[in-house]
């Protein structure tokens, strides 16, 4: 316990997602740029009340056997000094799948670590930060939230999202609430994401991960 000035790892890692946030480019995207600065508003606001930090019990899951490769792959990449970041606090992350049942597919090859949230470690109910790992050969189903802005930041690795592009380290995928979005990646090097939601206090505290077809795109 204790609070994000005494966990010094924590909040570097905080500070260097801020800055992704406030250096990335938007690619020209009006949308984009609103939710760059939404989501660096979000996190500068929390840093400012220093709040609480609570210690989540560490926990592996298979996947996460490809962290060391990914973030081997990722010190050499744009997102360097990101990736640093968050190898600092990796022997505590807790990674979990977040769904009540996983697809077989995914249980070798997905898994979430919170970073800042309604249940912490860093206590938020602003702002949802989090990481992803999947592994090589990976199929992420499709999905949508609702009420929540989303973005994936890649920090290592190769994606793609819906067939549309192929995504490298420093990479930002930008999805709007309710957008079917569906990732696959690289046959031979893992992928590592943060990402962030953005929205309403509710929507984030009663966020379900869900993998749900009923949804369109808008
Ligand atoms: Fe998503």
């Amino acid at each position: 316990m204790g609070t994000l000035s005494v966990h010094i790892d924590w909040h570097y890692l905080l500070r260097e997602l801020w800055q992704a946030y406030r250096f990335g480019s938007a690619g020209g995207s009006k949308p984009i740029r609103a939710h760059l600065k939404d989501v660096r508003n979000r996190l500068n606001a929390e840093m400012l009340t220093d709040p609480q930090v609570v210690e989540l019990e560490p926990q592996r899951l298979p996947v996460t056997d490809w962290l060391g490769r990914a973030l081997d792959q990722g010190t050499q990449a744009p997102t360097a000094s990101l990736v640093r970041s968050v190898a600092r606090i990796a022997p505590t992350l807790s990674w979990r799948y977040g769904y009540d049942r996983v697809p077989r597919g995914l249980r070798n090859k997905y898994a979430f670590a919170e970073i800042m949230g309604p249940s912490g470690p860093v206590v938020s109910e602003r702002l949802i930060l989090d990481l992803v790992m999947l592994a090589p050969s990976c199929t992420y189903p499709s999905h949508a939230h609702d009420g929540i802005t989303e973005s994936y930041l890649c920090l290592s690795g190769t994606l793609s999202e819906n067939d549309v592009g192929v995504y490298a380290p420093g990479s930002l995928l930008y999805n709007p609430p309710n957008h079917m979005h569906r990732i696959t990646t690289g046959d031979f090097e893992p992928v590592l994401l943060a990402y962030a939601w953005a929205g309403e206090r509710d929507k984030l505290i009663g966020q379900k991960m869900s993998f749900s077809r009923k949804l369109s795109s808008p």
